[in-house]
This record gives C-alpha cells, structure tokens and sequence, in this order.
C-alpha cells in the first residue's frame, strides 16, 4: 500500500511549527503534497515566511510551501501576538528563509492537487483558521471527492474558549469557513481544546526536548518555552496545551486518542458566540453526526510519540 497522501494548512505558530516537524519526520509513512499557509496567529506574511522557516530547519527542500488567504471569508482578520510573538514564532532568533515560497496561490494549489489525486485519497491536516480549505471547496466543489479525511485542530466544548468565552481561536477567526468545512460531507476528525489542554508542556517534557540536544530539538525547546508563558500564567497550569501537533500524532497512533461521533455546528451570526463550536455529544438534537470529536488522550504516548520523531533528525 502507498504512502498516504497529506496537505498541510497552517498558520505557524509555535504549535504549528511542532506539528510540521512531526510531518516532516514521518516523511517515510506520508507523501506530503504541499503545506499551504494561512493568515492566523499572525498575518499571512509572517505564517508563509515561518512554514519556509520551519522547512529550512528540519531540512526539507522538496516540499512547496504555498502562501493562501490573508483574510478570513467574511470578517476582519485578527491575529495573535500576544500568544505567538510579533513574529508568530518568538523564542528563537530567526533567519532569512533559504526554502522559497511557491509561486502559486494556496487555494489554487489545493483546487490542482486534488483535482490530479484519485477519489478520497489525500487527507487535509488543518491547524489554523479554516479560510484556504473552504474557499477551495467554494472555488471547485468537485474537489470534495478527492478528500479522504480532514483532521483539524479547532473548536472547544466543555473547555470552553480561549479568544472570547465561547470560542476556540481558529474557529472564532473564521467561523463562517469553519461552518462550511464542517458541513463538507467528507470525514472529519477534530481535536479542539476538551483534548488539547490535556497535553500541557511541562518542565519535564520541556527538559526531555532539550536533552535530544541539537539546533532543532533546541529551537523548539525554545519556542515551546516561549509559548509556555501566556497560557502557563493564563491558567496557572505547568505549561500551555500544545495544539496543532493532535492532528499529525493521530494520523500517526490514532490509538492515542478517545473520539466520538458527533453532530457538530458552529455559530456564524451571534456577536456574543460567534465561532462557537455546538459539539452535540449526547445526542440531544437528533441531527446526523458530521465529525468525530477528540474528547481524551494518552498523554505520556503522546509525548514519547512527539520525542520520538523529534529524535530522528
Ligand atoms: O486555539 C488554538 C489554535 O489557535 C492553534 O492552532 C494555535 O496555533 C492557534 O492557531
Ligand atoms: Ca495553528
């Protein structure tokens, strides 16, 4: 059987960037078609220069890093400096990018590559705000097809949320995306805050980073540190959730992971809820489940699953 295709849509960010090394080192089981970027934790001309960063730093050069939407579909962007930094990827001193960006549009890029993929054959990793994924299923809705899962990050339930007390950030950026993803029809697996803050960076595991030693392993101790601080003082807990790298970690040991068929909905129109994720868990509207909702996790798996791929660079 061949390897899995994947597309890679984000905003980096310092999760983000753990969860391109997590792609990265698992380039033996996934044939990775492209990442594309995302305006998000910070504006698309950070997040595009921080994928090519991240590329340059784990020493990959045959992968295109695709530039997409600089603006949600239907509302002001905004962004989030005051978790990432000014450069989305505070912690590290950071370089002029030698990994170049791809000339072509990142919805234009996922419109060809799944048009010129077999049916249900590439999965969609999404780990920012949902504007690329669905201003493609707009442009040319017969991609759809092509789609075999998408495996996001985003939404919150019983966490309740991070950018107002009703949303998770990449669903409250772009809710409207977020809706018309998630009514795509196509599986979808989706790992928001109930899971995510399940998976804090601790001092420990911090210190387990570190000791791989090396320039890598070094820059995301660095950026994990750097991003421990708004969160850790937040909720006073001994490090922030890390995010994004849910996705990659269950595409690799979905065994790590409890998750439940749900009827998912977001909010698009309410200013008080807007981005808000309606995970109906129980069951109580009857509607038809459209997502599987990541509920619980294995976090010490997780971890030694993250340090041993961080270990083969
Ligand atoms: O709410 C967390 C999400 O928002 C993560 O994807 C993080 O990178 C930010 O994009
Ligand atoms: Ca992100």
């Amino acid at each position: 059987m061949g390897k899995s295709r994947l597309i890679l849509d984000c905003d980096p960010g310092q999760d983000d960037a753990v969860n391109l090394l997590l792609a990265f080192a698992a380039k033996d089981r996934f044939d990775i078609l492209g990442i594309t970027t995302v305006a998000g934790n910070a504006p698309l001309a950070l997040t595009q220069r921080n994928a090519r960063l991240i590329a340059d730093l784990a020493g990959v050069a045959d992968i295109p890093i695709h530039a997409g939407c600089d603006r949600p579909m239907a509302r002001d962007l905004i962004t989030a400096a005051h978790v990432h930094g000014s450069t989305g990827l505070d912690g590290v001193d950071l370089w002029e990018p030698r990994t170049p960006l791809a000339a072509q549009h990142g919805v234009h890029f996922l419109v060809d590559a799944l048009r010129a993929a077999p049916d249900a054959s590439v999965t969609l990793v999404p780990t920012g705000p949902l504007t690329n994924i669905a201003m493609a299923l707009a442009l040319a809705p017969d991609i759809a097809s092509k789609i075999a899962h998408i495996v996001l990050m985003g939404g919150a339930m019983r966490e309740g949320g991070n950018i107002t007390p009703s949303a998770e950030f990449n669903f409250y950026v772009d809710p409207h995306a977020a809706e018309r993803v998630l009514q795509c029809g196509r599986p979808i697996t989706v790992f928001g805050l109930d899971v995510t803050h399940q998976l804090l960076c601790t001092p420990e595991r911090l210190a387990r980073i570190a000791a791989i030693g090396g320039p890598l392993a070094r820059a995301v101790h660095d950026w994990l540190g750097f991003f421990n601080r708004f969160d850790s003082a937040k909720y006073g807990s001994p490090g922030a959730p890390l995010h994004d790298p849910c996705t990659m970690a269950y595409l690799l040991a979905p065994q790590l992971f409890a998750v439940k068929s749900c009827a998912i909905r977001i909010e698009t129109v309410s200013p008080l809820t807007l981005g808000h994720s309606a995970v109906d868990f129980w069951s109580v509207t009857g509607a038809p489940a459209n997502a599987n909702w990541a509920y619980g996790v294995d976090a010490e798996g997780f971890f030694d699953l993250l340090l041993h791929h961080l270990e083969r660079f």
